[in-house]
Order: C-alpha cells, then sequence, then structure tokens
C-alpha cells in the first residue's frame, strides 16, 4: 500500500523540476494526480511518465497567479477524481538578481504575483473544497529564501517569507476543520531555476554544481525527488500532528 493511497493530490507547476518530482512521486505511493501548469507540453510529458508506470493522472492548463484560473482549476480537479485530498502549490519563479535599489517594479509584481498571490489564490480555494471533503493536507513550496535573506533577490525573499506567513495562518485558521497546511524551504536543488540563479550570479563561468555544490554543509545539492519525498510524507497520514511548520530540506544550508 503506498503512503497517500486512494487519495487525490494536484500539484500546480509540475511541468517541471520539484513539481513533476512531487507528481510522480504522489502516483508512485497511489495517489490520483491532477498535473497543473502553465507550460502544456512539460505537464502532458508529466502526465505521460505517470502513466508509464501504471498511474492515475490528468493535466489542467492554469496560470496560479490567476484567480479565474485557479477556481476553474479546482472545479475541473474535482470534476476528474471526485474530491480533493493533498494539494503542493509549487508553482513559482525567481526573477532576476539585481541590487534592492534597482529592483525594476515589473519583477517585483510578477514575482510577489506568482509566488506570494498564486500560493494564497490556491489555498483559498483548496482550502474551500476541502471544507467540504471533511479535511486535506496542503504543502507550499517555501525557501531557504524564505528564512534568510539573499542579496540581490528581495522581491523572491519577500515572496517566500509571505509564503511561510501564510502557511501559519491558514493552519491556525483551519487546523479544527481536519486541514493541515505546512511550508518546506529547499536549499538548492537540481532543476531549470537553480541553473537560472547561477548564471545569473556567475555569468556562466562556472557550472551550477560547482557554484552551488560548496555552498551546502552536507557537499552537494538536492535532487527534486528528495524534496518530494518530503512533501509527499507531509500530505500523507504518517505526518498527522504536523501542522503549521516551515521546514527546511537544504542540506544544512540554514544550521550555518
Ligand atoms: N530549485 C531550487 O533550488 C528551489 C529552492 C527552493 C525553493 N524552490 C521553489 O520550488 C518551486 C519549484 O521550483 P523548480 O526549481 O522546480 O522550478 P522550475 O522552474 O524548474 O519549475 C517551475 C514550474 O512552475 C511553472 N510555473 C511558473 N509560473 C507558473 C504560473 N504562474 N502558474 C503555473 N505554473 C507556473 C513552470 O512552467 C515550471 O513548470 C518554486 O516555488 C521555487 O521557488 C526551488
Amino acid at each position: 500500500m503506498g503512503m497517500v493511497s486512494g487519495k487525490t493530490a494536484l500539484v500546480t507547476g509540475s511541468g517541471a523540476g520539484i513539481g513533476r518530482a512531487t507528481a510522480v512521486k504522489f502516483a508512485a505511493e497511489g495517489a490520483k494526480v491532477v498535473v497543473s501548469d502553465v507550460n502544456a507540453e512539460g505537464g502532458e510529458e508529466t502526465v505521460a511518465m505517470i502513466e508509464k508506470q501504471d498511474g492515475k493522472a490528468v493535466f489542467i492548463k492554469a496560470d496560479v497567479a490567476v484567480s479565474d484560473e485557479v477556481d476553474a482549476l479546482i472545479a475541473k480537479a474535482v470534476e476528474s477524481f471526485g474530491r480533493l485530498d493533498c494539494a503542493c502549490n509549487n508553482a513559482g519563479i525567481e526573477g532576476k538578481i539585481v541590487p534592492f535599489i534597482e529592483q525594476p517594479l515589473d519583477n517585483f509584481d510578477r514575482i510577489i504575483a506568482v509566488n506570494l498571490r498564486g500560493t494564497f489564490l490556491c489555498l483559498q480555494a483548496e482550502i474551500r473544497q476541502m471544507l467540504k471533503d471533511g479535511g486535506g493536507a496542503i504543502v507550499n513550496l517555501a525557501s531557504v529564501a524564505g528564512l534568510i535573506g539573499f542579496p540581490g533577490l528581495a522581491p523572491y525573499v519577500a515572496s517566500k517569507h509571505g509564503v511561510n506567513g501564510l502557511t501559519k495562518n491558514a493552519a491556525l485558521e483551519y487546523g479544527k476543520q481536519g486541514i493541515r497546511v505546512n511550508a518546506i524551504c529547499p536549499g538548492g536543488i537540481d532543476t531549470r531555476m537553480l541553473d537560472s540563479l547561477a548564471e545569473q550570479s556567475t555569468g556562466g563561468e562556472i557550472t551550477t554544481r560547482e557554484m552551488m555544490d560548496p555552498l551546502h554543509p552536507i557537499g552537494r545539492i538536492g535532487t527534486p525527488e528528495e524534496v518530494a519525498e518530503l512533501i509527499v510524507w507531509l500530505c500523507s497520514d504518517r505526518a498527522s500532528f504536523v501542522t503549521g511548520a516551515n521546514i527546511p530540506i537544504d542540506g544544512g544550508f540554514v544550521a550555518q
């Protein structure tokens, strides 16, 4: 029996990276999975990966920053699989690395719209549905940048601190109705986003691994699969007393 057998799970931004690994892991542990992304090609690819391992998944396109699209996503998810037990609010963008006083307002607005507003909209719609279904579990993707600052990344850092705050509030307000809400705070994870951040920092002079591995006390960056492991566990009944937490998964990064 899988960790989440018989449950229904939604993963936003699951057309690539951590979201894709999470969708695949949910399916491997027995859940029916709603794969969602702005990128339809990536999303359909994730569905194909799940079906290849005999899992059940559908793709539903949605931009998490758009309220109507998020509402339609939840409605279609429930139409597909009947209820919503687990949700992972993973969709996010990094934007540009720019000194604080030079940050363009459009960079700030877009990062806040996707990472913070997007997480807020998804939480609202998911919790409304879970209240009807009698409970559920949600994991938000914050970051080590939701716990400490990173020069050049003010909008991203602000958005991820905000995600950790939303997580605490949602957990407090709906705990008694059987809904658990947690955030995880990954360090460097081997995805397109980390490549973009490394490239912006070094101008491509060294590889992502050369730049990022030594920054982590464990001596390396993490894999999307390692993060997926924690997310699916947090959404499973095994994590029944964990809520309102902002959990680092970072090879010791914030212990420094
Ligand atoms: N990679 C890391 O090192 C790292 C570290 C800490 C936190 N995170 C967080 O983990 C999450 C996933 O990051 P990743 O590294 O897998 O990134 P990624 O860029 O590889 O994948 C992100 C996915 O989200 C989708 N997406 C972007 N904007 C969207 C929107 N408005 N609506 C719906 N989907 C959208 C993209 O199309 C893509 O498929 C993000 O929230 C990120 O901030 C990543």
